[in-house]
């Protein structure tokens, strides 16, 4: 009995081997043997490691804008069939070193840096040199090393549009500039910008600069102290504040509304942050610039994969970093107040109408 049943199941055995076999061989295209399997295998992960790796060095998160940035620009480089490795160093110069050692050891093409700080960026650029990879400095410009490209918007160009926005409704006054912070290459873009325009009014004597400082690291908690500070020296009497960026203006909006003064003194920020886009309609902020993100990493990561195939790319343009004439592309910003904030950031979808006005 025991012998029929053995010989029942390798019968079995023998009948499921053949059938999986002939199942497996008709899956086979015609004419492949084992070894096409294998070399067809290999074509597949050699052209997964053929894909253009790039690095993105990022500053921080801190800032709304750089969420946008970093998803974006991630977005825009995988639509191009690349792919994209990010590291951010949570504001510390030296990590972002580190970091971007860790990206160049790990074999990327390409290393697209936002440097918290303008001069320490330069070992990073250095470094990738050294291993023959191409930077671009996106955003913010490194200082003083050789660089590939530099992409970011018309920085002194924002300081501008912010002090001809506030010039036009105080004309006369006293004024307080709340910078960002010194390290970054694009605060002293934007203070030159303000500058700018309000010369001849101070030259006139017409506009007073009376308080006028950075703001270490971009903190909100600094611009909100200086702000503090400029009030108690001038007994409260100041007419306008132009601040580097959307953060800083929050700062000085909390330090304005402490005393009560919120929505009483005109106040200029950029970035169209979500939080000052609320405040320009409910009128405690009177304006901000908007640096349309989505364009600025389309046009990165387009330059950073051509770069990084060896293609050269020929920008009129060049802005002296210290160093070199970098080739540079710069974006036109958008000034944004609460008469024009529907047909730009919202009708862009850069922010919701809900989430503005509610
Ligand atoms: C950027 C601003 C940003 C600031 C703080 C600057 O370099 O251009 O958009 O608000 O850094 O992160």
């Amino acid at each position: 009995m025991e012998w029929r049943i053995t010989c029942f199941l390798l019968a079995v055995f023998t009948l499921s081997l053949l059938v999986t076999t002939a199942c497996e061989r008709k899956s086979e295209p015609i004419g492949k043997h084992e070894n096409s399997e294998t070399l067809e295998s290999l074509e597949v992960e050699e052209a997964h490691d053929s894909k253009i790796k790039i690095g993105f060095s990022m500053d921080t998160l801190e800032e709304e804008r750089w969420l946008k940035d970093r998803d974006m620009f991630k977005q825009a480089v995988e639509s191009l069939g690349a792919e994209v490795v990010i590291m951010t160093a949570n504001g510390d110069a030296a990590r972002q070193v580190h970091q971007a050692e860790t990206l160049i050891s790990e074999g990327i093409d390409l290393l697209v840096v936002v440097p918290n700080n303008a001069e320490a960026a330069a070992a990073i650029a250095n470094k990738a040199q050294l291993s023959g990879i191409k930077v671009i400095s996106y955003d913010r410009l490194v200082k003083n090393a050789n660089i590939d490209l530099y992409i970011s918007f018309d920085n002194e160009l924002v300081g501008e549009m912010q002090a001809r926005a506030i010039t036009q409704l105080v004309p006369k006054g006293k004024y307080v500039y709340i910078g960002g912070a010194s390290t970054d290459n694009n605060a002293h873009l934007f203070r030159k910008g303000v500058f700018n325009v309000l010369k001849p009014f101070i030259d006139r004597g017409d506009i007073t600069v009376v308080y006028d400082q950075w703001t270490i690291d971009w903190l909100p908690s600094y611009a909100y102290a200086n702000m503090e500070a400029a009030l108690l020296a001038n007994n409260n009497q100041i007419d306008a504040v132009i601040a580097a960026n959307d953060a800083t203006a929050g700062g000085v909006i909390e330090a304005l509304a402490a005393l009560g003064l919120a929505g009483k003194i005109p106040v200029a920020g950029q970035d169209a942050d979500l939080a000052a886009a609320k405040r320009i309609v409910e009128g405690t902020q009177t304006m901000t610039v908007y640096k349309p993100i989505g364009r600025l990493t389309e046009v990165a990561a387009k330059l950073a994969v051509q770069l990084a195939k060896g293609e050269t790319i020929e920008e009129a343009r060049k802005i002296n970093n210290g160093k070199i004439e970098v080739p540079s592309v710069l974006l036109t910003p958008i000034p944004v107040d609460k008469f024009n904030i529907d047909e730009t950031i919202i009708s862009d979808g850069f922010h919701s109408r809900e989430d503005v006005y509610n």
